[in-house]
């Protein structure tokens, strides 16, 4: 199958691609003298290009997305089962999958008791942020509306999550943004001295900014915050020591819904179900997207508590109490029966416990090619969901400059491995590498990626 030729028709692919297909995030102006890549293949780890070439894909579908891998037959039979039974019905109604997925999830998250189907992170983040504007309408007269979100975060692509996206450069000639969403600042230890935070304790510091900022904003108007357990495409951001543990405190003392962005670290990417479950914080709201089905099809998942859900039933007398929101596509039941299968294979195959030693594995990789390259200032990381952050100077930490950083990027690509780094998303703060390999890693992929790297970082900065 791979014997680097796909068949002559492939060129009359590149050529449609070309002159019609819009890319995500490209400029184009390159493609009318370079081919633009097609992916033609998948399988495990790896995927082949229009060219037959090989790559071993250390970020998961370039999104951290196809976390069991490519080529599941298994899913792939699950969903076209499911089609040629009953492909759709609207949500209003429930489907088989939909039912059976909802309860094996639950099972996965104490404490979470309802599933609200549809199909992008994106979209999820708009329904939470939907629910905690409907919730201040009908308790707190309005006035309890205000989200918070955090600075370097990201919560999708519509003017409503851009509105709390906490990315300047992502952002830039969007607005005007939606009213009503306030920012918080970061809490990337490695860039603490930027903030002017103490050397100490700076876990529970930067917590007490959230706090800082409801207090200035009004305890009475803050309805939710939005966060991501690990920040994914703003640096790969762990949280520091006894962060979450402040940040429940802080929602519980203000009555602030905390609303967990799991789009990223979702179903299994750092070694738990979910990511939130690796710092014990319980969520009143859940989102994910990404690996719910390892990109078999599209689903996303609002998950909330049963007192958040009880809120929107609490008066059957009030025709507007309930939660007036449609998805046409939450009801495309491939979704599901893909999310089912999905979960099956990382519970039958230990994925979650594959995640957490390769985790380890890599990460002390990482830490190896730091000791080895001056250029790289941090590396961080939980499970298969890594950063390394590379700097002009190391006593400064003066971040590299994007366009040398995309030169690591594109040096692996040439070498038949794909990496991810920050783009166009931080100002001056485009310099971290990212790595997410699929959860069935072995230690021989790992090795190769970090090989990869170190070739990379070698040819690009001496
Ligand atoms: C943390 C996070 N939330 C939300 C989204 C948006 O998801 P989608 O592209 O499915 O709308 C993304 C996408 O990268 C993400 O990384």
């Amino acid at each position: 199958m791979m014997d680097g030729k796909f068949d002559n028709d492939i060129q009359a692919v590149v050529d449609a691609d070309r002159a019609h297909v819009w890319h995500h995030l490209s400029q184009h102006k390159p493609y009318e003298t370079t081919d633009p890549r097609i992916i033609v293949e998948g399988k495990g780890m790896r995927v082949w290009d229009q060219k037959g070439k090989e790559h071993l894909d250390a970020v998961s579908g370039g999104v951290w997305t196809v976390n069991v891998g490519y080529g599941r037959e298994r899913i792939a039979n699950a969903v076209r089962d499911q089609l040629i039974k009953l492909n759709y019905f609207a949500g209003s109604a429930g489907s088989i999958p939909g039912a059976m997925f909802s309860e094996r999830l639950i099972e996965k998250m104490p404490g979470m008791s309802r599933v609200y189907y549809c199909n992008s992170g994106s979209e999820a983040n708009e329904k939470a942020f939907k629910m905690i504007r409907q919730i201040a309408h009908k308790r707190y007269g309005g006035k309890k509306h205000k989200i918070l979100y955090r600075d370097r975060d990201y919560h999708g692509t519509t003017i409503g999550c851009l509105s709390a996206g906490g990315q300047d450069e992502r952002n830039a000639q969007y607005g005007p943004f939606a009213p009503g969403f306030v920012r918080v600042p970061h809490c990337l230890e490695y860039r603490a001295a930027d903030q002017g935070a103490p050397v100490e304790n700076y876990g529970e510091w930067a917590a007490n900014q959230i706090e800082a900022v409801i207090l200035a904003e009004g305890p009475e108007t803050v309805g939710g915050i939005c966060l991501e357990p690990v920040t994914a495409g703003g640096g790969v951001i762990t949280p520091p020591e006894g962060y979450w543990q402040r940040v429940q405190e802080i929602c519980r003392k203000y009555d602030v819904l905390l609303h967990i962005d799991e789009v990223v670290c979702g179903v299994g990417r750092t070694g738990t179900w979910f990511g939130y479950q690796q710092y014990g914080v319980q969520p009143d709201m859940v989102t994910m997207a990404k690996g719910v089905a390892s990109g078999y099809a599209a689903i996303a998942c609002l998950v909330t508590t049963e007192a958040v859900f009880d809120m929107f039933k609490d008066d059957a007398t009030d025709p507007l109490n309930y939660f007036r929101d449609i998805s046409t596509f939450g009801g495309c039941t491939a979704g599901p029966a893909a999310a089912l299968e999905n979960m099956a294979i990382i519970e039958e195959e230990g994925l979650l416990e594959n995640t957490t030693k390769m985790g380890h594995y890599m990460l002390d990789r990482l830490a190896e090619l730091k000791d080895k390259h001056a250029v790289i200032g941090d590396v961080r990381g939980k499970g298969l969901f890594l950063g390394a952050e590379l700097v002009a100077d190391r006593s400064t930490r003066e971040p590299m400059a994007e366009k040398r950083v995309q030169m690591v990027t594109a040096d692996c690509m040439a070498q038949g491995i794909i990496i991810g780094a920050t783009n166009r998303s931080l100002p001056g703060l485009n310099n971290t590498l990212c790595f997410s390999p699929a959860l069935i890693a072995t230690k021989d992929d790992i090795d190769q990626i970090i090989e990869g790297v170190d070739g990379a970082l070698t040819r690009v900065f001496g």
